[in-house]
């Protein structure tokens, strides 16, 4: 079993309480469409399809407010970032690969153990109401997934990791924005 899994798993399950007890029951799948739509409006990198389609894929997602959604989003970008990491170890053990590419799995073996730690710290300081420090968790571990990539691409690699760091890119921004739209004040455009 991999070893962040049980963690994560016990952590993912006290999230979906948390989440439950944030819920409302007033609010409608209405609200994922309209918050996709308005991520996607305010910033030209953030995919509507992407973020209709992944959010209503927790049950609890339908009934829900904005606080709610944004742990969602939280919790499926710290679910992804688990399943790449066993991706990642996966890879490192196939021996035919070159070295170069070895080398860019390590640096993005190591950004995403970062990453679980920031996304699980991320839902922590949200939970406290300091959802300024939780956007600039999730905005590294956006920056995380790209420098992943980018690792691969500086030498002309394909990177195995593409589809993997597109989605995370994706839940991190669609989380970012949520929280931005959660924060009280919310006349400033998002920071990207
Ligand atoms: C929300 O969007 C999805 C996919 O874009 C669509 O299938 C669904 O019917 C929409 N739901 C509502 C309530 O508009
Ligand atoms: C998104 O932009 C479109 C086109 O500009 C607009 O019609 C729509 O009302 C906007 N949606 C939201 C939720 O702001
Ligand atoms: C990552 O999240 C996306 C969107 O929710 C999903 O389609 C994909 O299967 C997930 N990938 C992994 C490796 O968990």
């Amino acid at each position: 079993m991999h070893r962040y899994s049980l963690c994560v798993s016990l952590y993912l399950f006290f999230l979906f309480l948390v989440t439950i007890s944030h819920g409302t029951i007033c609010s409608s799948h209405d609200l994922i469409n309209q918050t996709c739509e308005k991520c996607a409006n305010q910033s030209v990198i953030l995919s509507y399809s992407l973020c209709s389609t992944a959010l209503p894929v927790v049950p609890v997602s339908h009934s829900t407010n904005l606080e709610g959604l944004a742990i969602i989003a939280m919790e499926l970008a710290l679910e992804n970032v688990t399943n790449t990491l066993a991706t990642v170890e996966k890879l490192l053990g196939d021996e035919s690969l070159d070295k170069y590419v070895m080398g860019c799995l390590t640096d993005c073996l190591e950004l995403y153990s970062d990453a679980i730690w920031r996304i699980v710290d991320s839902v922590d300081v949200f939970l406290s109401g300091n959802y300024e420090v939780s956007r600039i968790w999730m905005s590294s571990v956006m920056e995380a997934a790209s420098t992943c990539q980018q690792g691969f691409e500086e030498k002309g690699e394909v990177s195995p990791l593409t589809e993997e760091n597109y989605n995370l890119f994706q839940l991190c921004g669609i989380a970012l924005c949520i929280i931005h739209l959660s924060t009280p004040v919310t006349a400033n455009a998002i920071p990207f």
